[in-house]
């Protein structure tokens, strides 16, 4: 993810306020208002650097789903301000909470790490001010949505309108909590839909804050609705609704399914699902030795292992292979792992128990299977979910750390000898979110470029996502594209008018 080139800079030295930031929001977000759950029911949300409790969160469900569909369906209402708002207008409302994220950029960036764990540094440039970045492109995007004329047969006159879906559910994960809400978000409102939304039962804050920013940048109430609260009952909720147009859902392969069925069952709503993956980087002999061990390494340890992105099978060419494993061995081994509020810091700590216990799980299976285990393996300290940066040599497909998501810091470094033999290894996953190849040569680069099943592929550098470009998978890594232009086409629905006219046009 791209880091913003903007002036802004760290609120250093840090202070008290930063380091432990007032929770403002705890309640389930409808109308604009902040409501308790129908059921009374909470759920506690938990520090991953400390295990220590950081709030009691409203756990909306079924009913409050139910509440938080009716005031977005009311907010499409044929004289609603939302309905009848100029295009250019809900740009500028964008542009708005664009100026208010930017404004609390340091407060978000602080619960945003007390509640993922991530590096305070990352969160603020990336988390936060990439995500800015993200509903100032789609802010200019709003009054440039426009269909064509089309010259069919006959004496008629033909045009496409392009409109919003309607209401539109979203189910985002915790491993970017800001960025996930913006991405789906900023082109739903861009094209006039309204939005019931369901953030991570782990990382609900930052959107609750960013929900009060909403209603002060201006929207309309029932425009954006926020219910925190569990999968299996907000989240099927809303995927089950029968008032829910779409559902655009980020998280694991095993619940994207049953999202899906959901939506098919319920009023085959639309659906976007972008989920795992196993991406594979294929660095050459005659890459840049240095550069690309720095550039896999980042690929795969950046915000602790815990991208859909990670490029999680590093392909190295068998000429360079030992000299590779051990460079990016000695690279792991220096990795700063600790204290999220440290600028020094480079990772944190896991999300939680679970995926703490999962990643574990996983590296054992590795030394199982028969994988060498270079370095790390274990937990880092004794308080908090931390991983020591682990790196795994001669890996194969055929084992787990080969083929499974980890979600984890865990390096799986393969060996191959030819640029076919690579291709085909690099599609022999069920995933395709990304991939990635570092070479000096352009042949290699045009036959890779062309043949790997990926919605993203990087040349000579990894992770670099933007408004602009369209992100996604193929295979069992996703349906629809995110961000740049296939955003807007995901969040509208395409009308054709056409017309008896007294003469051809
Ligand atoms: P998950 O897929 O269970 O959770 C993601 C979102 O879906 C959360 O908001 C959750 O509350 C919701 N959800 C869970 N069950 C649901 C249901 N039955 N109906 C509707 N919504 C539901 O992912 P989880 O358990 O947090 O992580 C498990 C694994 O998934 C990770 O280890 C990782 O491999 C993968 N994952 C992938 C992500 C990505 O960016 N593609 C993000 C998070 C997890
Ligand atoms: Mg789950």
């Amino acid at each position: 993810m791209r880091r913003s080139k903007c002036k802004m800079a760290l609120p250093l030295p840090f202070t008290e306020a930063i380091r432990n930031p007032q929770v403002k929001f705890t309640k389930i977000f409808i109308n604009n208002e902040f409501v308790n759950s129908t059921s009374g029911k909470m759920f506690q949300v938990t520090n991953p650097a400390t295990e220590v409790k950081i709030a009691d969160v409203q756990a909306g469900d079924k009913a409050d789903v139910n509440k938080a569909v009716a005031a977005a369906t009311r907010a499409l209402d044929f004289d609603s301000p939302w309905q009848s708002m100029d295009a250019s207008k809900r740009g500028r409302l964008l542009d708005k909470l664009a100026d208010l994220m930017e404004r609390d950029t340091a407060y978000i960036a602080s619960l945003e790490v007390i509640t993922c764990g991530k590096p305070y540094r990352d969160a603020f440039f990336v988390d936060v001010l990439s995500s800015v970045r993200v509903l100032r492109y789609f802010a200019g995007f709003a009054d440039k949505i426009t269909g064509k004329t089309i010259p069919i047969d006959g004496e008629y006159f033909c045009y496409t309108r392009h409109e919003p879906i309607g209401v539109v559910g979203q189910i985002i994960p915790w491993n970017f909590p800001i960025p996930m809400m913006i991405y789906k978000i900023a082109p739903a409102l861009a094209c006039g839909n309204t939005v019931v939304l369901k953030p991570a039962e782990q990382t609900p804050l930052s959107a609750l804050y960013i929900a009060d920013l909403i209603k002060e940048a201006g929207f309309p109430p029932g425009v954006v609705n926020v219910v925190p609260g569990f999968g299996p009952t907000a989240g099927a909720a809303i995927a089950s609704h029968p008032g829910v147009d779409k559902v655009c859902f980020t998280g694991s392969v095993e619940i994207g399914r049953q999202v899906m069925k959901m939506a098919a069952d319920s009023n085959l709503k639309r659906l976007n699902l972008e989920l795992g993956g196993k991406s594979p980087i294929v660095v050459f002999e005659d890459a840049d030795m240095d550069y690309s061990i720095e550039k896999c390494h980042h690929a795969l340890f950046f915000n602790a292992g815990q991208c859909c992105m990670a490029g999680s099978r590093t392909y190295v060419h068998e000429d360079i292979y030992d000299t590779f494993v051990q460079r990016s061995v000695d690279r792991a081994n220096i990795r700063i792992v600790g204290d999220p509020m440290d600028t020094a810091t480079e990772s944190g700590p896991q999300l939680d128990h679970a995926q703490f216990k999962k990643i574990l799980a996983m590296i054992e299976s590795g030394v199982e299977d028969g994988a060498t285990l270079r370095c790390g393996g274990q937990r880092h300290g004794d308080i908090g979910y931390f991983i020591k940066p682990t790196v795994f040599s001669d890996v194969t497909e055929d084992m787990r750390i080969g083929r499974e998501e980890i979600f984890g810091p865990v390096q799986c470094i393969i060996k191959f000898k030819t640029l076919e033999e690579v291709i085909t290894r690099a599609n022999s996953s069920d995933y395709g979110i990304a991939a990635a190849i570092f070479t000096s040569d352009i042949d290699k680069v045009m036959l890779f470029t062309s043949r790997v099943k990926a919605g993203t592929v990087w040349v000579n550098c990894y992770n670099w996502l933007t408004p602009q470009t369209s992100f996604g998978g193929v295979k069992q890594s996703g349906i629809g594209r995110e961000l740049g232009e296939s955003a807007i086409n995901e969040y509208t629905e395409v009308k054709t008018v056409t017309m008896k006219a007294p003469a051809k046009v």
